[in-house]
């Protein structure tokens, strides 16, 4: 990249995403009727137009100031047509951003974002921004709970690890350019998420539990569904992540929910919520399936102030009733998913 075109205007590049949370500074062309064909492999897109003076005067290093707080800002987020990118970008709008959502629809959904449509202060770009990477830095650990000090177990040639090894590649790159640019970023580790939104058929646990279960078919426990799961309610990580780019530190941080549940006790809570004659039906396990996954979030705790409120027994009824809605038109369903309008 050269010196001339990174002394353009800067951009602040905020990485969301599976286990990568980053911010990125980032020279855009300036015709700015083009954004897309400028952006890189990353999640969410900051600009601060204060911060563009500041930087031209400092050519060298692409900088920004820790955290972003204050100033309402225009922000890309990546991915935000997506289940997490979704509510992410309702708590931007509602604080007064302005956020251009870029997703080229993999698994997104235009109705997530629907509601915003008509509001100036947002633009959705059907883009594909090349990002291969998806799940968790951890793999199956040997310590329990998971701290941030903890490297992970890894089978790098395990059917998983195209995920895990994506994961821990992304945080790898994001702090080498953060040691060798200079420029800011955030790592998030985010654990199991469910809520309003999610994809109905994506395979993650409590999606297929909850949607089979409205659909009177078995719920389906891969091996003895002793393993254990935390699931975290999205509108906690929302606040985890937004937390995160407020603050000053990079991290990297666990955002989860430390409650821990077996698949056994997992179905038996659908049931509560759904249907208490839901059947179980037992399957084979997959290959590499982590026995135990729970985060230990002190460090998230004590440096973002931040940690869970909302348990499974209160998140999933929210959850039933969006799906409900979408699987049968049910209107007692929130219209477009959003937690406010419950
Ligand atoms: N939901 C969870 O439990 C959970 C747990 C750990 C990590 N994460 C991570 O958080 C992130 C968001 O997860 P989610 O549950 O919202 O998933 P999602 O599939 O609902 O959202 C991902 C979004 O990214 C979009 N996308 C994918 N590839 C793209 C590309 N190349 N260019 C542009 N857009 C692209 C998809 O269309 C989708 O809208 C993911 O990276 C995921 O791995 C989620």
């Amino acid at each position: 990249m050269s010196r001339a075109f990174r002394n353009r205007i800067p951009f602040l590049l905020v990485g969301i995403a599976i286990s990568a949370l980053f911010f990125h500074t980032f020279p855009i062309v300036a015709d700015s009727s083009e954004p897309s064909a400028t952006l890189p492999t990353r999640r969410v897109l900051l600009e601060d137009s204060s911060y563009a003076t500041k930087a031209t005067s400092k050519p060298d290093v692409v900088r920004v100031p820790g955290g972003v707080k204050g100033r309402r800002k225009r922000i890309v987020v990546t991915g935000g047509a997506g289940f997490v990118g979704s509510h992410l970008v309702d708590r931007l709008i509602e604080r007064g951003d302005s956020v251009i959502v870029i997703d080229n629809m993999f698994t997104g959904r235009k109705e997530n974002v629907l509601h915003h449509l008509r509001n100036p202060n947002f633009e959705l770009i059907r883009h594909d921004v090349v990002e291969p990477i998806l799940l968790e830095v951890y793999g199956d650990p040997l310590q329990h709970p998971q701290v941030e000090t903890y490297w992970g177990n890894v089978n790098p040639i395990g059917v998983r690890s195209c995920y895990d090894e994506g994961k821990r590649v992304a945080e790898t790159l994001s702090m080498d350019y953060h040691r060798g640019a200079g420029i800011e970023v955030r790592i998030a580790r985010i654990f199991n998420t469910y809520g309003p939104r999610m994809s109905i058929d994506d395979g993650r646990v409590v999606s297929n539990f909850v949607a089979q279960a409205l659909r009177k078919e078995p719920m389906t426990v891969y091996g003895d569904g002793k393993q254990t799961r935390s699931f975290q309610f999205v509108s906690d990580l929302v606040e985890g992540l937004m937390r995160l780019m407020e603050g000053d530190h990079v991290g990297p941080f666990n955002l989860g929910n430390p409650g821990e549940f077996t698949m056994l006790e997992l179905a038996q809570v659908v049931q509560e919520t759904i249907d208490k004659n839901a059947k179980i039906e037992f399957r084979p396990n997959t290959e590499d399936d982590p026995h135990k996954r729970k985060p230990d979030i002190s460090k998230a705790k004590e440096l973002l102030g931040w940690q869970p409120t909302v348990s499974l027994r209160e998140g999933l009824p929210r959850m039933v009733s969006d799906f409900r809605q979408r699987l049968f038109g049910d209107s007692k369903g929130s219209l477009d998913g959003s937690l406010s309008a419950e």
